[in-house]
């Protein structure tokens, strides 16, 4: 799998920040039983490395990746960990070569058109823009369709269910992700009906 085919797997990638790395199995499994097939677990907690590891052994039927990765130790950690992808906030040419050396597949985020462009000079035709919401969405994908239509994004970054299914209908988005389907209640209150509820719906705004 190559990032451009990673952001074809599920039209909704959940973007995690785990506290405890004891309910990340279970975590995925909500999120599979409700038809979601890509995670994102964030370093941006102590135990998001565990996490990866346990889902990666325990839950063969989602792909998880590392978020928040911003240098080549992290994404180093994170490979070990077992992540089969990387996605970072933005790129840096530390990471654009670690992530070179590593064969890993790698969203870079890109928040303006020199970035999105530069970050395809390294060979990343598949990218996260961040913050979506806050850079102009919905306005700002349409508007790079021309002059950039080789390109493919992610957006994250203020997406919900209110507005994923505007994200998703525009021709260079292959997948959105967001927080909105793991709130942090519902997961250390273990209520795994709730996460699945939401990764259901979320499917649904894709159709
Ligand atoms: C990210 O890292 O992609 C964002 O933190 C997710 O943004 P959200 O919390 O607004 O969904």
């Amino acid at each position: 799998m190559n990032a451009l085919e990673l952001l074809d797997i599920s039209p909704v990638m959940p973007v995690i920040v785990i506290a405890d790395a004891t309910l990340a199995v279970d975590l995925a499994h909500a999120l599979a039983a409700g038809g979601l097939r890509t995670l994102e677990i964030t370093l941006r907690s102590d135990a998001a490395l565990a996490a990866i590891e346990a889902i990666r052994q325990h839950v063969p039927e989602v792909l998880v990746g590392a978020g928040t990765v911003l240098d080549a130790q992290q994404l180093q950690s994170a490979h070990a960990a077992g992540a089969q992808f990387a996605v970072s906030p933005g790129l840096t040419e530390a990471l654009a070569l670690a992530v070179q050396g590593r064969g890993i597949p790698f969203l870079p985020g890109v928040a303006s058109a020199a970035e999105a462009m530069r970050a395809a000079e390294w060979g990343f035709m598949a990218q996260k823009l961040f913050p979506a919401e806050a850079i102009g969405g919905v306005e700002l994908l349409k508007a790079w369709h021309g002059p950039l239509p080789h390109l493919r994004f992610c957006p994250t970054g203020g997406i919900h269910a209110g507005n994923a299914s505007r994200y998703l209908a525009l021709p260079n988005v292959g997948c959105v992700g967001g927080s909105w389907l793991t709130p942090a209640a519902a997961v250390t209150g273990r209520q795994w009906d709730v996460v699945t509820r939401l990764a259901r719906e979320a499917l649904a705004l894709a159709r």
